[in-house]
């Protein structure tokens, strides 16, 4: 059972009573139109991290400085997404990320507003590579795995390269789509862990006229779902499924909007149903909206050699990911 504030919240976005957000700031949309493509870097990739909890501040620092020491990265831009924090806690982070001991420049950027689309926004004065990496501030990947991830991801250009796949599916029964793990194939990758070609930031924001106005408008009502949108935009574009990428060691430290998805699966599981029911609904509007289905499935994982070990925090505890 969805909670009665979900229920409104999903009511409210059916009949559009939740204002619809335009899509981004026309001339930011001017300049990455008008952005030269054969001038972005290829052989690097800029790393577009998003914070939100405070309390995650010394994780996020550490993860941002690690990415910052990769020879693949050429920035690392630290989304702040959460605008009650206060201006002091961010000008010290900002400070701190300055002057800690980092290879490529970190550089702290508060989001213009709450909305989760403003992951996407293409920002062609801060990108200047062919691809971003988008991560959150709770997931550790080791250096090597983030290489390789990189490499999988420059012999397949078009395609969103992640760590964590789920699935879409039909519902014969109730004919409705749904949001689901399938243990052989997948058709989502998610933006926990995942390379994409700037250009997409550009396509999801600044192009797709109405349809995609009110696709972001659903984003915006549901406050989840821009990376299942991400997924359409890349599959519509494409035409073809994600691609998923065993990691030698990965630490996931939990993340609240992904609570009973990975890892212990214990005293989760409302949270979990409503969840997956607040995804699956994400995906039913977003085909009706953009009047096509464009999600495929990709099957098997690319691994570079034995030993993959994937590694959960959960619940106080360090548990084996399950990755069936
Ligand atoms: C900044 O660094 C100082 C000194 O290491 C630390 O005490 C403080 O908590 C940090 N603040 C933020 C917001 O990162």
């Amino acid at each position: 059972m969805a909670s009665p504030a979900a229920t409104v919240i999903l009511l409210a976005a059916l009949f559009g009573l939740v204002s619809i957000s335009k899509s981004a700031d026309p001339q930011e949309c001017a300049a990455a139109r008008n952005q030269n493509q054969q001038a972005l870097r290829r052989d690097k990739v800029t790393v577009l991290m998003n914070g939100f909890s405070e309390s995650r501040i010394p994780l996020l620092h550490s993860l941002a400085v690690a990415y910052s020491l990769s020879p693949i990265v050429s920035s690392v831009l630290v989304l702040w997404g959460n605008p009650s924090t206060p201006p002091r806690v961010l000008r010290q982070l900002a400070r701190n990320l300055s002057i800690s001991s980092s290879s490529a420049p970190i550089s702290l950027l508060s989001q213009p507003s709450a909305s989760l689309n403003n992951r996407f926004l293409p920002r062609p004065s801060h990108i200047s590579t062919d691809s971003v990496l988008i991560c959150d501030d709770d997931v550790e990947v080791d250096s090597k795995s983030l290489e390789f991830a990189f490499r999988v991801w420059e012999k397949n250009p078009n395609r969103l390269v992640g760590l964590f796949a789920r699935s879409h599916d039909l519902d014969l029964n109730r004919r409705e789509w749904i949001y689901t793990v399938h243990p052989d194939r997948f058709s989502i990758v998610l933006t926990k862990f995942m390379f994409l070609r700037a250009r997409y930031l550009y396509l999801y924001t600044c192009v797709g006229g109405a349809r995609m106005e009110r696709a972001r408008g659903i984003v915006d009502a549901v406050r989840n779902c821009e990376d299942l949108l991400m997924n359409f935009v890349m599959a519509e574009e494409a035409q073809v499924g994600p691609l998923l990428v065993g990691a030698k060691r990965v630490m996931d430290y939990g993340d609240a909007r992904n609570d009973g998805e990975e890892g212990v699966r214990v005293g989760l599981s409302s949270r979990k149903g409503e969840h997956r029911k607040r995804r699956g609904w994400c995906i039913g509007e977003f085909h009706r909206v953009l009047g096509r289905m464009p999600l495929r499935y990709s099957y098997g994982k690319i691994v570079d050699d034995v030993g993959e070990q994937g590694l959960c925090y959960k619940g106080g505890k360090i548990v084996f990911c399950d990755h069936s």
